[in-house]
């Protein structure tokens, strides 16, 4: 089959590479779209290694068609449209998928739509409503709300119920974080964002935060009693200091999370949860990926480039021949 290869030098061509052996409780899937995610970039750049036994191409979603089915597989028949989550190998002509792991290509989607899908909705839906236990009527704040994950992330909260307020870095991004639902949508660029929502709505109970130092101080701040910070990245650096008595006064929770890296079954489950409690959302349009880009996996390069520079609002999608 072909592949994306990254080569010594990081730059990625679309070469051949030997097809994936799908396991017994496993599915062989026609990729026809892939979509980036920032991870990408880390790998390709030699920062994020892929899990132990995980395939070496970039990709950690897709969407195709079934060709094979393993011998262990029930439920699944070759010619079914399906989505889902790897842990890589999703720039590639083929992807041998856990059958437990895949969800059934919404009616109506395109392939760039369901490829888009799983790892913003799975991110969201996990450090949401799992991590954080998010409540009815509890209020969060999606920081980078206009990023594949954010964009979902606001999707989720407004399916739910939940007050959602957001922080992007362009008046277009705050604007579509806004038509997405957000109560408030702040340009960290132009305003101080803690500064901004004490002022307005006083505290948020749960923070969805790929940004990491530069905002863990206010977003302790931020908090209100019992308020839970998950941290899914660290997009402006790794180190923070922490007043103790600021987490204890508040009885503050902060959580550390990844998806990847995860065992298949824990992935599972969350896959299963999330189609249990959000497909209806899927269905009814209430959750639909919103799509930046869409690139020829060749031009994979110029995609990367797209996302590395921040310029994307939701996902990048790469389609394959
Ligand atoms: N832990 C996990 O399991 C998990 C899973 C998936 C993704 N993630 C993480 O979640 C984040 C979003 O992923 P994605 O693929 O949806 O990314 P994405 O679409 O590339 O969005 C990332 C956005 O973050 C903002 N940003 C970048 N550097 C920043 C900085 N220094 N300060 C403030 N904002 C900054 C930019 O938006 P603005 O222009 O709005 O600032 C950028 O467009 C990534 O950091 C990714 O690594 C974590």
């Amino acid at each position: 089959m072909h592949a994306i290869r990254v080569r010594p030098d990081h730059e990625m061509h679309w070469g051949e590479c030997p097809d994936p052996q799908p396991a017994p409780g496993e599915v062989l899937v026609r990729v026809h779209a892939t979509a980036l995610n920032r991870a990408d970039l880390m790998q390709r750049a030699g920062h994020y290694p892929p899990p132990a036994g995980a395939s070496e191409v970039l990709g950690l979603e897709m969407a195709g068609r079934i060709v094979g089915v393993g011998t262990a597989v029930a439920g699944w028949r070759v010619g079914q449209d399906v989505c889902a989550l790897l842990p890589g190998g999703g720039y590639a002509a083929l992807a041998a998928v856990p059958a437990d792991m895949l969800m059934h290509m919404p009616p109506g989607w395109t392939y760039a739509q369901a490829a888009a899908l799983p790892e913003a909705a799975l991110t969201a839906f996990v450090n949401l409503y799992v991590e954080a236990a998010l409540q009815p009527h509890e209020t969060v704040l999606v920081h980078a709300g206009a990023s594949g994950v954010g964009t979902a992330a606001i999707q989720l909260c407004k399916a739910s119920g939940n007050p959602v307020f957001a922080t992007a870095g362009s008046a277009p991004k705050v604007a579509h974080c806004l038509a997405m639902g957000a109560l408030q949508a702040l340009d960290h660029h132009a305003v101080d964002f803690a500064v901004e929502l004490l002022r307005a709505p006083g505290a948020v109970d749960v923070i969805l935060d790929p940004v990491g130092a530069d905002y863990f101080e206010r977003n302790l701040q931020l908090l209100r009693l019992r308020g839970r910070l998950v941290m899914i990245s660290t997009l402006s650096g790794a180190g923070a200091a922490l007043d103790l008595r600021v987490l204890m006064g508040k009885r503050l929770r902060v959580i550390g999370s990844v998806l990847r890296s995860r065992a298949l079954p824990e992935k599972v489950a969350i896959t299963r949860a999330f189609v249990e409690r959000f497909w209806p959302a899927v269905l009814d349009g209430s959750l639909l990926p919103v799509i930046d880009s869409e690139f020829a996996i060749a031009d994979a390069s110029a995609a990367h480039a797209r996302m590395a520079a921040n310029l994307n609002i939701g996902k990048i999608v790469l389609h394959l021949p």
